[in-house]
């Protein structure tokens, strides 16, 4: 019996895919393995959305390179977005066996075995990756994610699902759409089957994914499905608590719906990751998002008001080609505005293949984007406490996640009642202490203190 030993980098659907490739190995006959030590199989997950991402992949690469010359027999599998991308190139790599795009992820179990059996590079990835994925293809990705879906040990009483797959978006620094593909939804019978399976294991909160899965779609006859009405169909399901779903693109289309059935449901949660990137009029046009910041407040605005104690998170993209002082100065007054819970902000990164690096300079210096990113952060921190301080004396429930790693508290070497972290519906990390069984149960904390990112208090 072979070890597998898998690395994840990326997103949340990296994540998910991790976890249906982890249970198809189990299926096939291998164990998992945490140490590369143990393992006669490795496979990295992997992402390229920013050149760190897929620099990170070839320090790793190198490193196995290192560690095959004394194990030749260790077999290194690439798969995920950076192994679209690079697709042969890759293969080259001296310590690669094979790469694999996400796609072809149901072949992932039979190319392993191969490998080991066959000892010969495995090439697995889609040529015109832009043309309509093929129907066998899309009939095997949803074998796989009915049957290997259907289980997630990564967070107890957590999974994700998701709704659609790819991206039509074609944001014009995003390398997505030439990785994942054509947008494609899911059939809304697919999806609340597999939540019906997780919910049947225990899971109590599921996460939908999609790049914009506020544009979910599914035509069934005469019938349209949108997010909201998976929301609305998964939130009858018996043990499903609560359903969180990202990322949103700020449109209109489908938002009021969406808005209403989190109103309306208790089940869905008040947590809405609607990325600006941008709060300059011009950079936004450039970037091909379709609306203006004034229409971007617009949203959030209406998701206050239609939806009581939203929280709202967001992501920015900094020093973006032709970014002058003036674009950044209307960044940091949309960041104002918005009052996020809190953002993600990144540096722009030239990504081969997107419009953004065919047809316009990386102008902006890298001490710049990087002084705007800390000049933006200490904006959204300041705003991120005074959110949390509104917390102090109230309690809050709770999903617990597990074990806090991070020693936040005093009595994290309390062995009797270890430090927990959880999240709240509005994605809250709450830290307290707690006996370590509360993994996966929902809890009330009282929160004592809070920091910018995070709630600290104790359990009543
Ligand atoms: N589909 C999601 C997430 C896309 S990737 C969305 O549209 O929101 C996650 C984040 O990475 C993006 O929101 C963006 O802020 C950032 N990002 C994407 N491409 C980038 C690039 N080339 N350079 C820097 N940041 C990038
Ligand atoms: Fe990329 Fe834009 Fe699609 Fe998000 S919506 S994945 S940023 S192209
Ligand atoms: Fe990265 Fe691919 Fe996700 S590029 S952000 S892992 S879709």
């Amino acid at each position: 019996m072979s070890n597998v030993f898998i690395k994840t980098y990326g997103c949340q659907m990296n994540k998910m895919d991790t976890s249906m490739v982890t249970c198809a190995f189990k299926e096939a006959g291998f164990s998992l393995t945490d140490s590369v030590k143990d393992a006669d199989v490795v496979l990295i997950n992997t992402c390229s959305v920013r050149d760190h991402a897929e620099q990170r992949v070839i320090s790793h690469l190198g490193h196995l390179k290192h560690i095959k010359k004394n194990r030749p027999d260790l077999v290194v599998a690439v798969i995920g977005c950076m192994a679209q991308r690079l697709g042969a190139e890759l293969l080259e790599h001296e310590a690669v066996d094979i790469v694999c795009g996400p796609t072809q992820i149901p072949q992932i179990t039979e190319l392993v075995t191969k490998a080991i059996n066959e000892k010969q590079k495995k090439l697995a990835i889609t040529k015109n990756i832009r043309r309509k994925t093929p129907e066998y293809q899309t009939d095997a990705l949803e074998k796989f994610e009915t049957s290997f879906g259907i289980e997630d040990k990564q967070i107890p009483s957590q999974a994700f699902v998701n709704v659609m797959r790819g991206c039509d978006n074609f944001c014009s620094y995003c390398v997505v759409p030439y990785v994942r593909g054509p947008e494609v939804s899911r059939p809304p019978v697919a999806i609340i089957e597999q939540i019906r399976k997780l919910a049947d294991k225990g899971v109590k909160q599921v996460t939908l994914l999609g790049q914009r899965v506020n544009a979910y779609k599914y035509i069934a006859g005469e019938k349209i499905y949108c997010l909201a009405n998976v929301l609305k169909m998964a939130s009858e399901i018996e043990g499903i608590e609560w359903l969180k779903f990202v990322t949103n693109y700020p449109s209109e289309k489908f938002f009021d719906e969406i808005l209403q059935v989190m109103a309306d449901c208790p089940k869905v949660c008040k947590y809405l990751h609607i990325p600006a990137q941008s709060g300059s009029d011009k950079i936004l046009r450039a970037m091909n998002r379709r609306y203006t910041a004034e229409q971007y407040l617009d949203l959030i605005n209406k998701a206050r008001t239609t939806v009581p104690g939203i929280a709202i998170a967001g992501d920015f993209i900094v020093g973006f080609p032709g970014e002058t002082e003036e674009d950044f100065k209307a960044t940091v007054d949309l960041v104002k505005k918005a009052r996020y819970k809190n953002c993600f902000i990144f540096k722009y990164s030239p990504r081969p293949g997107t419009t953004a690096d065919k047809r316009l300079k990386d102008s902006v210096p890298l001490e710049v984007k990087k002084g705007r990113n800390i000049e933006l952060l200490a904006v959204q921190e300041q705003i991120s406490d005074e959110l949390s301080r509104e917390f102090l004396g109230k309690v809050v429930k709770v999903l617990v996640e597990g074990l806090s790693k991070k020693p936040h508290l005093n009595s994290a070497e309390n062995p009797d009642k270890p430090q927990l972290i959880g999240r709240t519906e509005t994605d809250y990390i709450v830290v307290f202490n707690g006996i370590s069984s509360l993994a996966g149960e929902f809890v009330k904390v009282k929160i004592t203190k809070t920091s910018p990112l995070t709630l600290f208090g104790e359990l009543i």
